[in-house]
């Protein structure tokens, strides 16, 4: 595994999901096996779990981490190729990249989606730019269509809760939101939870359908109340259009999930990733009650951090 951008086969994120369970029992065991080795840490964007939960991982390791916000703090960044720079861009990700390649063993990179270029975001344009240019190892702290190392903590997360059924309903559900929502954490828990065979369903309102590339072999059901019967586990999480493109559609149907609607499915445990806006995603009562996995999730991004910063520096 040189990068950590996305799923790459199922035999790799059980080795991952492992490795995490065992830096959870003892988050020390190889705290001298980065000695030496320095990453970076780039975000393009706001964090907060990722952010702190990748530097714990990379201290845990020995790792030294620096941190670099380069939406505050870095120059702002010009990234087609042969551009004149004669607008605000000051400097070409050719130029940045080399440098901090230079400087780091690992980088890691957060660059949301632009929700306007279809094309570039899917392509993930700004992430690989950096892959490109900076000649090293690269993990994703999200891109513009992928979250891989939320998916591995989430994965983490239900291999915790797995009961004796092996092969649990997964059911990702949309929920509202009042702003335009990148697609990068629904297409990455659907690209994991079908890569780790697991059983799954999305539910949404027509208009919301998700890239085709990460939803194929999952069940699209946009009755509701008919996909959460039975589930074992919810995945809450609002996206935009990805037809029409980066839109908000409006739905008048209410989609926010309750313990009402949990009701045929009494086992059921509910996830996010966080942040979450209360009571217009998901609902106080889910997210304050017995069901609910988000601390566990939250938690787990260090150990599955600490899994793939193992494994890239071995
Ligand atoms: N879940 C997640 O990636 O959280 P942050 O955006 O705060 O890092």
């Amino acid at each position: 595994m040189k990068h950590f951008t996305q799923f790459e086969s199922n035999t790799l994120a059980q080795e991952l999901i492992d490795k995490a369970l065992y830096f959870k029992n003892a988050p020390l065991a190889a705290d001298a096996k980065g000695k030496g080795k320095r990453l970076g840490l780039i975000f393009l964007n706001p964090s907060l779990r990722t952010r702190v939960s990748t530097q714990i991982a990379a201290s845990n390791l020995g790792i030294e981490s620096i941190v670099l916000n380069m939406d505050k703090d870095g120059w702002a960044l010009e990234m087609q190729e042969g551009a004149i720079m004669n607008k605000m861009t000051v400097e070409h990700i050719k130029d940045a990249a080399a440098v901090l390649g230079s400087y780091f063993d690992v980088l890691a990179i957060r660059a949301f989606p632009s929700l306007s270029n279809k094309k570039e975001d899917s392509d993930d344009f700004t992430i690989n730019q950096f892959i490109k240019y900076a000649n090293l190892p690269v993990v994703s702290l999200e891109s513009a269509i992928r979250h891989p190392l939320q998916s591995l903590a989430d994965m983490v997360t239900i291999k915790e809760n797995l009961s004796e059924n092996t092969k649990p309903k997964v059911v990702l559900t949309w929920a509202p939101h009042i702003k335009a929502i990148p697609h990068a954490v629904a297409n990455s828990f659907a690209e994991w939870t079908l890569g780790c065979n697991y059983d799954l369903t999305i539910t949404h309102p027509e208009g919301y359908e998700l890239d085709e590339r990460f939803t194929a072999g999952a069940t699209i059901e946009h009755n509701q109340a008919k996909a959460l019967e039975d589930a074992d586990f919810v995945y809450v999480k609002n996206w935009s259009a990805f037809q029409s493109y980066g839109k908000i559609i409006h739905v008048d149907e209410p989609w926010l999930l309750t313990e009402e609607k949990l009701k045929r499915s009494p086992e059921a445990k509910v996830m996010h990733c966080l942040p979450v806006r209360r009571n217009l995603e998901l609902s106080d009562e889910i997210l304050d009650g017995s069901r609910s996995l988000v601390q566990q999730q939250a938690k787990n991004r260090i150990f599955a951090a600490q899994a793939v910063l193992d494994k890239i520096i071995s």
